[in-house]
């Protein structure tokens, strides 16, 4: 059973604290919006469906909190919670669909008492949170078939089960894979500077008993000269309509590599998380995080006081490197424009 890093138990969010593991597992209470807005900011909680599902979280205690006496000063002020936290990370889209699909359910209900219409907001959030999972496994189903029986996988940065609602994209296709029956072994970038796959892939795959090796961000086009991996299966932050995808950063230096050597590169994502108002990847905003993220590893110092350093913190692979793009509704491959808005339709 793979973890499920957010919960919603008695009016409470509790999600486990993602800077502390492996070391400490911590789980973090949260009843109002400004607190899981840092929690997001501060990467307690990261991935971009489990950043949509603490949002939409975070959007109904604002709502919940709001004090007037007519429907649209509520819809201008609940405009203000959820614009509170949209500014939170700007580069994975599923922060931003979620807190649209609440204000949307905001507009719909406007009618109710602002009672009923705070209740109905709460569901909305537990019910975005509840389907992530599912959404996840027929991912895992649909992407599972790509995956031949004794494949050794690569993956970059963390997206698994604590990354999302549950199961986990680029991991639940592998985890799929496992419960079909497979021999799947995976190799984990380290992924710097945040160090998501050494810190958190190998926790919650040791955790399930999937065999998995950790190897350095730099290691991986030797490991593929030398025949030791069979595909490559990420996550993605944002997907423009042509399938331009922006994943953790280190994702298109991977997905070059994979091409040179003639290996799959899969991108596993639920539609979420494609932007179709975007028509290519150099339109999606890329987050630059701070410079401590490179100049230090914990309180631990690695360069010199002062140094110039940047840190974008991901970047976008072109689709003309993607083999497929695996969602919850089927694959996408070859001309992905069509392919994509497909879909995307299937789940409007
Ligand atoms: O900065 P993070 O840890 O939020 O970045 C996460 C990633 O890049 C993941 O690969 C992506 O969100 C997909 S998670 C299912």
């Amino acid at each position: 059973m793979s973890i499920k890093p957010i919960l919603f138990e008695d009016g409470v969010l509790k999600m486990i604290d993602q800077r502390l593991l492996p070391v400490e597992e911590v789980w973090l209470s949260y009843t109002d919006y400004r607190s899981v807005a840092e929690a997001i900011v501060t990467m307690v909680v990261r991935g971009a469906p489990a950043i949509g599902v603490a949002a939409a979280y975070g959007a109904a205690f604002g709502a919940g909190a709001i004090e007037v006496s007519d429907s649209d000063a509520f819809l201008a002020e609940f405009d203000v919670v959820c614009k509170h936290l949209a500014a939170t990370r700007p580069t994975a889209v599923n922060l931003f669909w979620a807190l649209e699909r609440m204000q949307e359910c905001a507009r719909d209900n406007a009618n109710l008492p602002l009672d009923a219409l705070k209740a109905r907001l709460l569901e909305e959030a537990v019910a975005i949170g509840e389907a992530d999972e599912q959404i996840n496994r027929n991912m895992g189903a649909h992407g599972q078939v790509l995956v031949p029986d004794g494949a050794r996988v690569l993956t970059h940065c963390n997206a698994g089960a604590l990354a999302t609602g549950g199961f986990g994209t680029a991991l639940g296709v592998i985890r799929a894979a496992v419960e079909a029956g497979k021999k799947v072994a995976v190799l984990a970038d380290e992924t710097r500077p945040w160090l998501q796959g050494a810190r958190l892939t190998t926790w919650e795959l040791q955790r399930d008993n999937i065999p998995v090796t950790l190897i350095c961000d730099n290691m991986a086009g030797y490991m593929m000269s030398q025949g030791e991996i069979d595909c490559v299966i990420v996550g993605a932050d944002r997907i423009a309509a042509n399938g331009d995808t922006a994943n953790k950063i280190g994702t298109y230096s991977v997905a070059v590599l994979a091409k040179e050597h003639g290996l799959p590169f899969y991108v596993a994502a639920p539609t979420s998380t494609v932007d179709l108002n975007l028509t290519d990847g150099s339109k999606i905003p890329i987050e630059e995080r701070s410079e401590r993220e490179v100049t230090h590893v914990g309180e631990k110092q690695l360069a010199p006081t002062g140094i110039t350093v940047r840190n974008p913190a991901f970047d976008v692979t072109p689709s003309r490197y993607i083999s497929a793009i695996i969602t919850e509704h089927g694959v996408a491959q070859g001309d992905y424009v069509s392919a994509l808005a497909a879909l995307v339709a299937q789940g409007r």
